[in-house]
């Protein structure tokens, strides 16, 4: 059928409002995604026809969520490439999906073990590590960037011993773009039995990953960066790591049996599923994903990979431009400053002509500190942006420049 950008943007109800007078140019991408109508629908399909709690009740409507609910555990097995659906633990996004894993992790550590993060993480890749170290006494070690956004893999490689227990690193720096390394991080971490986690909140949209081929122990992702709804996630984790792991919260669903004296856990994925989660939020989750299989990677891949190439060219004309992570192994993400412009300003006068844009730290304080700037403005792509957004954004710029020089 071929990529045909105008009927994708067809799809997404929001593309056609404007702001400020302008068509609206959504290129904050990296922060959520835009839904298509078919994620939206299911949603409301799933309150307004099939609304019941799963998993519990013998009443027909009540399997017929259950079955919804399943289906995109499976849905998500498939499109991942994981051994068992089981193996696929519903969150609400990658922050509980990390939070769950350092909680899990926290008894299993003592004191002096040692972790090693990357220096391009998202705050929510090294919050929670610092919290489980001040309780188990475990030391975090950091693989440093270089002035591309690159990590430093030699570094790593003297930072690895034994002992290493756990090492984590994004698929995709959220800030920059750029895409690590990871398999091959995950392979010299195995050599010293490390225990690997990666957060694929920035990857899933643009590429799809087989996680049997990864290998890697642990991977996170969150529904709303692939066209799916908030608050709702997913964590992969090996079936021999989620059993070894405790439960994170307690509560029903959770349980085998309960009694004054003792508690037992249900099995997988059940163990980690706590209370009554968020099935209307996992049905959107599965759809968003048959949605972008139906448009196809290999497409997405290919027109984010020429709005990238186009854009970046263009913006690097402007003066005085600074492109922060300017590596090839990047995706469709331009982190920049404008002479000694301020993002802020930049990112409200891009919102004057119906441009949205990031502007700020991106939640990665220590890749500004690196660079010793107070934050980028960040534009990010996806698959239903034009080449004539592009355009419109590169002579807001050119206005916005001439305004605050
Ligand atoms: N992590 C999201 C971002 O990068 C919110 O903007």
């Amino acid at each position: 059928m071929g990529f045909d950008i105008n009927k994708i943007r067809e799809d997404f109800p929001i593309l056609s409002r404007k702001v400020n007078g302008y068509p609206f140019v959504y290129l904050d991408n990296a922060a959520t995604s835009q839904k298509p109508k078919i994620v939206i629908d299911s949603i409301v399909d799933y309150y307004s026809n099939y609304n019941s709690n799963i998993h519990r009740g013998v009443h027909s409507v009540s399997q017929e969520a259950t079955d919804g609910y399943e289906s995109a555990r499976q849905t998500i097995q498939t499109h991942f490439n994981a051994k068992y659906s089981h193996e696929i633990i519903f969150t609400s996004g990658t922050t509980h999906s990390i939070n769950l894993v350092a909680n899990g992790f926290e008894s299993l550590l003592n004191s002096g073990d040692e972790i090693i993060i990357s220096g391009l993480e998202h705050h929510s890749n090294i919050v929670p590590w610092q919290m489980m170290c001040e309780k188990n006494g475990a030391i975090i070690k950091v693989i440093p960037m270089n002035e591309n956004g690159e990590l430093n893999l030699s570094v790593f490689e003297k930072l690895l011993c034994e002992k290493t227990k756990l090492v984590f690193v994004n698929h995709i720096s959220n800030a920059l773009g750029i895409i690590n390394p990871v398999k091959k991080i995950i392979k010299k971490a195995h050599e010293f039995g490390a225990v690997v986690l990666i957060d694929g909140a920035q990857a899933s949209s643009h590429f799809k990953t087989d996680l049997q081929d990864l290998d890697a122990d642990f991977y996170t992702t969150s529904a709303h960066k692939l066209c799916g709804p908030t608050g709702v996630g997913m964590l992969y984790g090996k079936e021999k790591w989620l059993k070894k792991m405790p439960p994170y919260q307690g509560g029903g669903e959770m349980i085998s049996t309960v009694t004054f004296e003792k508690t037992t856990y249900a099995d997988l994925p059940h163990k980690f599923e706590a209370g009554t989660p968020n099935i209307a939020g996992v049905i959107g989750f599965g759809e968003a994903v048959n949605y972008l299989n139906k448009i196809g990677f290999d497409d997405i891949e290919n027109h984010e990979s020429s709005l990238l190439d186009y854009a970046t060219k263009k913006l690097k004309t402007i003066p005085n431009i600074k492109i922060y992570g300017d590596s090839l192994n990047k995706t469709s993400v331009i982190s920049f400053n404008i002479g000694e412009i301020h993002a802020y300003d930049i990112g409200s006068i891009l919102d004057k002509f119906g441009i949205a844009v990031r502007t700020g730290q991106h939640c990665a304080q220590p890749i500004m500190d690196y660079y010793n700037i107070s934050g980028t403005v960040r534009v990010s792509f996806s698959f239903y942006n034009t080449i004539e957004e592009i355009d419109h954004l590169y002579k807001s710029l050119l206005q916005a420049i001439s305004m605050l020089s």
